[in-house]
């Protein structure tokens, strides 16, 4: 069975709050954003930040041209649609305003949920890029190591390219943990891919379980 967020969480919840630069200010003044539960009638706003601002900059789909071949567009499309109707993944607001400024597609991995993908994933640049995430994770066993049964996984980073390099990605994946807290998860594990992710992950205390070039 796969995971399903449980009702005693109330939805939409907010799970951090921080402040960082307004980049629509030239003073450099700090304001607040807040990091919350995406809603439905967001969904496709998110997708848009996903396409405008993760497909042609995160390494692994910028080098298998995801974007560049019609089925393996679609194909992530309708990936990160599936990953959404978890409903756990989260979303950065700047205080006052509607714009999404990143995100984090959240997912809950169970041992006992043997979820294949096949169906979903016809195009060899899209299988060679699941195949090359599925490797890294069952090199590491994370449900051996760490003796849990489930845990919580991310498909993906973003911050909008205008909101960069103001620490915001570092603080999106601060709300791990409130979010494990919630919801009694006692690990989460990231495969991240990109030198802006790696950073702020070590930052904040990811431990390096495996690293490849
Ligand atoms: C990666 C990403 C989420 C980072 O967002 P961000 O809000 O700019 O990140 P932060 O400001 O919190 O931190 C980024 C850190 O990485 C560093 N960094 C970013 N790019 C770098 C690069 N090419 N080389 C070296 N360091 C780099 C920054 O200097 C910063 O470190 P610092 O705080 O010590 O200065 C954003 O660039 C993005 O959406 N990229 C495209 C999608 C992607 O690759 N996602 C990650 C996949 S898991």
């Amino acid at each position: 069975m796969p995971w399903k967020r449980p009702e005693t969480v109330p939805y939409p919840n907010v799970w951090w709050t921080f402040e960082a630069p307004d980049p629509d200010r030239e003073d450099g003044a700090l304001v607040t954003y807040r990091v919350e539960d995406l809603t439905e009638d967001r969904f496709e706003d998110a997708i848009k930040l996903y396409t405008e601002h993760f497909l042609d900059d995160e390494p692994m789909c910028a080098f298998g041209r995801i974007r560049h071949n019609p089925l393996s567009y679609e194909e992530i499309v309708q990936f990160w649609h599936y990953i959404l109707n978890e409903k756990i993944t989260i979303v950065c607001y700047k205080e006052g305003s509607k714009e999404i400024v990143g995100a984090n597609l959240l997912s809950v991995k169970m041992a006992s949920d043997k979820a294949d993908l096949s169906d979903l994933i016809k195009s060899k640049d899209m299988q060679i890029l699941v195949a090359a995430n599925e490797y890294m994770t069952d090199t590491v066993n994370l449900f051996e190591r760490y003796g849990v049964d489930k845990y919580l996984t991310a498909y993906g980073l973003s911050v909008n390219t205008r909101y960069r390099g103001r620490g915001i990605a570092t603080e999106i994946l601060k709300a791990r943990r409130p979010i494990c807290r919630a919801f009694g998860l006692r690990l989460t594990s990231t495969n991240f891919t990109a030198i802006g992710s790696q950073k702020p992950a070590a930052k904040i205390g990811f431990q390096t379980d495996l690293e490849m070039p």
